[in-house]
C-alpha cells in the first residue's frame, strides 16, 4: 500500500479550535483542530464559492466559512447549513507520537470526491 502522507505541521502549532491553511503537494488544505483536540483536514476551498475555509472559524466539530457562514462538518465535509449545499473533500490525517501531523492529499475519506 502506498503512503502518500505529507508532514504539514506539529501539534503545538495548532491549538484546539484553531485552523491553518497550507498547500500540500499542490492541494489546498484547511487543517483544523476541534475543541476536543481532534485534527481534521478538509479541502481549503468552500463548495459555495472560491473562498478559503481556513479563513473561517472552528465551532465545535465544524468549520464555518468566513464569507456566508456555512458550517462544514469536520468529519464528513458536509455543509450543515445554507448557502453551501455540496460537501468538501475530507483527507486522512495522521498524528505521530512525536507530535507531527501528516495529511494524505491524494485520498479523500468523504465529501465531494468520496
Ligand atoms: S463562500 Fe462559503 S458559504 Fe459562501
Amino acid at each position: 500500500m502506498s503512503d502518500s502522507f505529507v508532514r504539514v505541521a506539529r501539534l503545538e502549532d495548532l491549538g484546539p479550535g484553531e485552523v491553518l491553511g497550507s498547500e500540500v503537494a499542490g492541494v489546498e488544505i484547511a487543517l483544523a483542530r476541534d475543541e476536543d483536540g481532534g485534527v481534521h483536514a478538509l479541502s481549503d476551498v468552500c463548495s459555495h464559492d472560491d473562498v478559503a475555509l481556513s479563513d473561517g472559524d472552528v465551532e465545535g466539530c465544524t468549520l464555518e466559512c468566513c464569507k456566508h457562514g456555512s458550517q462544514f462538518d469536520l468529519l464528513t465535509g458536509r455543509p450543515l447549513q445554507l448557502p453551501a449545499v455540496r460537501p468538501v473533500p475530507v483527507h486522512p490525517v495522521r498524528v505521530d507520537a512525536d507530535g507531527s501531523i501528516s495529511v494524505d492529499p491524494v485520498r479523500s475519506l468523504a465529501g465531494a470526491d468520496g
